[in-house]
């Protein structure tokens, strides 16, 4: 199947978790006018699903049926997007620790991650579409004429993290945090299916080197130039 980014433009922000494609790919977007697709929440929401379903994370048909059938929607509420999960809003719950964990382990199943492909070409907006996740430039939008790959040292995202949890008013321990994030990096690099690699015509930028500002000015002078914006 063609990924709708031959005629649509697409700008792909890849990346570990905590190199700060969140936040990046928001004030591209908004910079723009353009949607966002946010590829990590549908994991997190596969994974979300399988735990209150009681499904077994070792049982790869039961999980790839859940992704077929994933009854979610992501509505604007002016401030960002809330994530509902047949009805319920889950915003925040997809956000823990525990569904990241889980989308980790969901996301190397071939079947959970062929359900999802369709599902994120779909998603576009009146102008253009920012997509943010792993292989948002390798496998789903191989055509974007703009590939970003964000990283950072495993301690720097670690500690964003902290910091994001604390301002939640959430305790948690930076050598744990970092612990962690290894465990997610080596498996989202090692997994058989679509793993985390840049693309080989991406811009890789460090962002524990440049301010968010820094690296939003590298980005838009890309797609100024590539888009003629
Ligand atoms: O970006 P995130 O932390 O919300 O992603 C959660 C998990 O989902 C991450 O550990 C890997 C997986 N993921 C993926 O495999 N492919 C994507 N395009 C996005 C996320």
């Amino acid at each position: 199947m063609k990924s709708k980014s031959e005629n649509f433009p697409v700008i792909t922000i890849d990346g570990p978790a905590g190199s700060g494609k969140g936040t990046i790919t928001e004030r591209i977007a908004s910079n723009l006018g353009w949607e966002i697709l946010d590829s990590g929440a549908l994991y997190r929401l596969v994974g979300l699903a399988a735990i209150r379903e009681g499904v077994d994370f070792n049982d790869e048909i039961r999980l790839a049926r859940i992704a077929e059938t994933l009854d979610v929607s992501f509505v604007p509420n002016g401030d960002g997007v809330d994530v509902f999960l047949k009805g319920d809003n889950v915003s925040d719950l997809i956000r823990n620790e525990e569904c990241g964990s889980c989308a980790s382990k969901v996301a190397a199943i071939n079947g959970v991650r062929n359900a999802l492909l369709a599902r994120q070409r779909k998603f576009s907006g009146p102008d253009g579409l920012v997509a943010d996740g792993r292989d948002m430039g390798t496998v789903i939008f191989p055509e974007a004429k703009v590939k970003v790959y964000l990283t950072a040292s495993a301690k720097i995202r670690a500690e964003r993290r902290l910091n994001q949890l604390k301002n939640q008013g959430v305790n948690a321990n930076l050598a744990s945090l970092i612990e962690d994030i290894e465990e997610r990096d080596k498996r989202d690099t090692t997994r058989k299916v679509a793993p985390l690699i840049p693309a080989a015509d991406a811009i890789i930028i460090d962002t524990g080197k440049s301010s968010i500002d820094e690296v939003v000015s590298q980005i838009m002078k890309l797609v100024e130039k590539v888009y003629k914006y």
